[in-house]
């Protein structure tokens, strides 16, 4: 595929046309090429990627068509400081979102990409996310000056062709314009990984009254693939406002008990705080088993018989790396074995990749992230903490049957959770709906090498939507709220708040986590049939000591003690913390979360 092809347009859609050919006057780019999604145009976008650089194909005997890619050292993680909803009022955002004017936006976000793909090809991919056939399905069409982004869109969306022909002569679509911001002037050699190292020159920018998304400046996952947290969250969680459904930053698994009976569980977790691995978990307790329909987001809608119904808008997974071993998650190393790319791990002698934690020993020596030399004992570590895999959710050896059923899977609980140190149990039941709401609302968690920043840091990210909310929270909380009026509340499913990160005096993790967390799942399976054991609390609903299946765990009696306790000075902290960040919400918040918050205080007594 030389620079210099230009494909003709291959669709009817006339206002796709005009917009394309709007921003080919604008970016000014030397080609144009408009996806297909076939195999025969991935390989070669691969192979124009290794011949510049971008890509190093890895050992075809070790892991058969995949890639590694290192990113530019500035351009690693999601940049939610340059992250901007630019609805028509500040109110509109509310105070948790950057919120910018959006007729000054725009015109920054014309200059800003003004020429800005001089000497790139400019790729049009049209993508759905959800099922074509599903009743939400949204339709977007990404241009960008990426192969990166195309390759990777390809695994993480529906993408190509049969996007154009769905999206037929006069079908809506969400324009969504990327940049990786350098353009090339004549004969200027090209870097492996073009981006905008400036992080003030940045920008990840929603209109959701367009709506509309334009990226600029970043070549990496959550920044630059905007079918993900753009679309499928910030902009998707404003049209589910309007249209009365719910976009999460939720996993979605299926969990089979012993006798046959299956419940599907929607999990929300911070980012890098366990979704993947929860999704696709291998149970250590016979008999049990969970398959896996999404790891990362869950669209949510009440069915035709009044449960809610998840389904998962992505078809692949953008996966942390580190940590990821047989041990912890062996789906997830199969779902990686082949067909993936790899960005920011280590390289090894072999041509095969490898992290922190992956299970197998460290390669004597090997390529670290930044593309230098490395061997285990040089005191850095090889993978970047937010290193990742993006491969084909298909390949996942423990894939949901209905995990591209368009009407999503009926949820029998929804969990809540973070990365948290102390103070909250391992699980926490909700009394009702306004209590599991109230859960979700005041969810905080150690901030995670996801984001840029600081990692390590308490912060409150009610409903791990913190970063991914396209309005105000304030309304948020209230559309959640809403639920109970709009179906009947016996079939709301039940509500949990887990956490998987308690420590020890001496900085040990309390619960083994992982394959474990089958354990506490069993027990909301219980509840959820009415014959789980537990106690009432003044935070909730906790299991009776003897609850919880702990066969086989070497756990001693004093840390399932802590892990199931109240821990009344903790949650006093808790709710002071809890308490200032509502008060940011003033008037808006709905009473009836200051009326838990109030709850919550005089049973603490
Ligand atoms: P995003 O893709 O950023 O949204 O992350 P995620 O929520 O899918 O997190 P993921 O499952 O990738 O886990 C992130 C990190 O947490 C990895 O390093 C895991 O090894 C670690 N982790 C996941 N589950 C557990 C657990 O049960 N216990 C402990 N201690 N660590 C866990
Ligand atoms: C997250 O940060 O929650 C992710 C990774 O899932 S990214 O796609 O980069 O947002
Ligand atoms: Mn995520």
């Amino acid at each position: 595929m030389s620079n210099t092809q230009i494909k003709r347009p291959v669709t009817a859609n006339s206002k796709l046309n005009a917009w394309v050919q709007e921003m080919i006057q604008l970016c000014e780019p030397a080609a144009v090429h408009w996806c297909d999604g076939s195999a025969a145009e991935n390989q070669a976008l691969c192979d124009l990627m290794v011949k510049h650089g971008t890509f190093i194909k890895l050992n075809e005997k070790l892991r058969p068509g995949s890639y590694l890619a290192r990113s530019h050292p500035s351009d690693v993680a999601r940049v939610e400081d340059r992250t901007f909803i630019c609805s028509k009022t500040k109110q509109e955002a509310g105070p948790t979102n950057h919120w910018a004017d959006p007729v000054e936006m725009k015109k920054t976000m014309l200059e800003r990409f003004k020429g800005c793909m001089q000497g790139r090809t400019l790729y049009v991919i049209p993508f759905a996310m959800g099922p074509l056939d599903s009743p939400i399905c949204k339709i977007g069409i990404e241009i960008t000056d990426s192969p990166y982004v195309v390759v990777n869109m390809r695994i993480m969306t529906r993408m190509g062709k049969i996007v154009l022909d769905k999206l037929g002569a006069d079908g809506k679509f969400i324009p969504c314009m990327h940049s990786v911001g350098a353009p090339l002037a004549p004969g200027q050699k090209d870097v492996s990984w073009p981006c905008e190292p400036d992080p003030k020159k940045k920008y990840i920018v929603h209109f959701p009254d367009d709506p509309s998304i334009w990226s600029y400046g970043s070549g990496y996952g959550g920044n630059a693939l905007l079918g993900k947290k753009c679309l499928a969250l910030r902009i998707a969680s404003v049209v589910a406002k309007r249209e009365g459904w719910l976009a999460e930053h939720m996993l979605i698994l299926g969990l089979t008990s012993p006798a046959g009976k299956k419940y599907y569980v929607a999990a929300a977790f911070p980012s890098a705080c366990g979704k993947t691995n929860l999704a696709m978990m291998q149970p250590t307790l016979p008999g049990w088993k969970v398959s896996t329909l999404g790891d990362d987001i869950a669209w949510i809608r009440i069915g035709k018989d009044g449960h809610l119904y998840a389904m998962n808008p992505e078809t692949g997974f953008f996966g942390v790396a580190p940590g990821t071993s047989k041990q912890s998650n062996p789906h997830a190393l199969t779902s990686c074995a082949k067909n993936t790319i790899f960005t920011n791990v280590v390289l090894t002698p072999d041509n095969d990749v490898w992290w922190e934690d992956m299970g197998v020993p460290a390669p004597a020596h090997g390529i670290d992230w930044e593309g230098n030399a490395w061997t285990p004992t040089s005191g850095k570590k090889g993978a970047h903490a937010n290193s990742r895999f993006t491969a084909p959710a298909s390949q996942c050896p423990v894939i949901d049957p209905d995990w591209q059923n368009p009407e999503g899977v009926p949820l029998a609980a929804i969990m809540f959770g973070g990365r948290r140190p102390s103070t909250i149990p391992l699980v926490n039941e909700a009394f009702d709906w306004e209590h599991g709401v109230f859960m979700g609302s005041a969810c905080g968690s150690e901030t995670t090498a996801a984001a840029l920043g600081a990692a390590g840091v308490l912060r409150r990210d009610p409903f791990a939507m913190l970063p991914f909310c396209g309005y105000s929270m304030d309304d948020y909380f209230a559309h959640w709220l809403s639920f109970a009026k709009k179906t009947d509340r016996a079939k709301l499913p039940k509500v949990y708040f887990v956490n998987w990160f308690r420590k020890s005096a001496e900085g040990k993790f309390l619960w083994p986590g992982y394959g474990d967390n089958s354990r506490v799942l069993k027990w909301i399976c219980e509840r959820v049939e009415g014959t789980g054991k537990a106690h009432k609390t003044a935070i909730g609903n906790l299991p009776t000591p003897d609850a919880l299946d702990l066969k086989g765990l070497n756990l001693t009696a004093e840390n399932v003690k802590e892990l199931l306790a109240v821990d009344v000075a903790g949650w006093r902290n808790e709710i002071t913390d809890v308490a200032a960040n509502y008060a940011k919400f003033g008037d808006h918040l709905p009473k009836a979360l200051n009326q838990q918050l109030d709850s919550l205080r005089q049973r603490l007594g």
